[in-house]
């Protein structure tokens, strides 16, 4: 695999605090996170609060979550919390400020550049305005981006089990908003009752129209549904994709088409996935040379930041400064960025990694 940058001499990090004040310093990237998963249990109260609907349903849900420690039994449940979340969200104005709240959430751990996830397919299955939320959180974005160093980029999502008509209208939308920083299309949701033989055309006609293509696949552990989505949709990136460890021929394909995984590993510890972190297969992934990115997913639903990630790579994989570098490089590459804002991120990243630990150089 290309090593796009030469590896910088680190600094000696001699303690987990240090090491993570380092990794807070470092210009992130994060590639797989939905806003609507991104909405904290404060926003949803002060959202049922300010319209005096729901307060006590959604105060009893919270609690409920908290006591769980935002565990799910499968991840059929955890789409459930998902909807729930997403129903909340009623009014362009409401996905305004989860938009704003999570921008500032990602502005305080350092992270540079985001490409967000919008649920596009759950606003249309809301009978929403999809033109009227995007037009919204699009703004949010921009005016952000002009007082803070945060690069925001959009990917319209179609729900796996809604269907072919259902996924084609979400590629409309995309193809309508290309101009404004949407990016890429996708598909989530269940992969069992959405298999990608039903999308195959229209990430054809995504690709055809100049969108990037990315899927959620192999969120579980059986790699048949991965080794379908690589070769009928040719997605350039896979959310979460760890079947693969259970087949060497995904890895092999991984490996072959240079397609990294978006690796999210609360998520999966979380969905029920493995009930010991120590199990998850990043390291096992990363031995076998797939480029690996790591991502929160849905961070308010699962308790964590990008951060918390980081810091959890490094507790559990015994992560150090050389492997967190080798993540942050291969979001950059693994981004929709042009070549030219990739080769600026590169620059910052180094003098941030070589500079005194916890001194960001901006
Ligand atoms: N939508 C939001 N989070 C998701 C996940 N982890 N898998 C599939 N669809 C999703
Ligand atoms: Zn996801």
């Amino acid at each position: 695999m290309r090593d796009p940058f030469p590896r910088p001499a680190i600094h000696d990090i001699d303690s987990a605090q240090s090491l993570e004040a380092w990794i807070h310093a470092l210009p992130k990237v994060e590639l797989h996170l939905h806003l609507e998963g991104s909405v904290q249990p404060e926003t949803l109260r002060e959202l049922s609060r300010v319209k005096g609907r729901l307060e006590r349903e959604t105060e009893a849900w919270i609690r409920q979550q908290e006591e769980r420690n935002f565990r799910y039994g499968n991840l059929a449940e955890f789409l459930n919390a998902f909807k729930l979340v997403s129903l909340l969200l009623e009014s362009p104005s409401d996905y305004a400020l989860v938009t704003e709240r999570l921008l500032q959430s990602l502005a305080a751990q350092n992270v540079r550049y985001a490409e967000i996830t919008l649920s596009a397919g759950v606003i249309l299955w809301k009978r929403q305005s999809l033109p009227g939320t995007f037009e919204a959180v699009s703004e949010v974005a921009r005016r952000f981006e002009s007082v803070a160093p945060l690069k925001v980029r959009w990917i319209f999502d179609a729900v796996r089990q809604f269907g072919t008509d259902h996924a084609r209208e979400v590629l409309g939308w995309a193809r309508m908003f290309r101009g404004r920083d949407v990016v890429a299309f996708g598909i989530g949701g269940d992969e069992e009752r959405g298999p990608a033989e039903l999308f195959k055309d229209v990430y054809q006609e995504a690709r055809n129209d100049g969108l990037h293509c990315i899927a959620h696949a192999g969120e579980g552990h059986n790699p048949a549904g991965m080794h379908q989505a690589i070769r009928l949709l040719k997605p350039e990136r896979i959310g979460h994709g760890i079947a693969a460890a259970r087949d060497p021929e995904v890895v092999q394909l991984l490996r072959d088409h240079e397609i990294p995984l978006e690796i999210c590993l609360t998520s999966n510890i979380s969905t029920g996935l493995f009930k010991d972190v120590r199990d998850h297969p990043m390291k096992q992934l990363w031995d076998a040379g797939v480029r690996v990115t790591l991502n929160t997913d849905d961070p308010a639903l699962f308790a964590t930041n990008l951060e918390d990630e980081f810091a959890l790579a490094t507790r559990v994989f015994g992560f150090g400064p050389a492997e967190i570098m080798t993540l942050c490089q291969n979001a950059i590459e693994a981004s929709f960025m042009t070549e030219n804002e990739k080769r600026e991120f590169r620059t910052r990243l180094y003098q941030a990694a070589c500079g005194p630990p916890g001194q960001a150089n901006p």
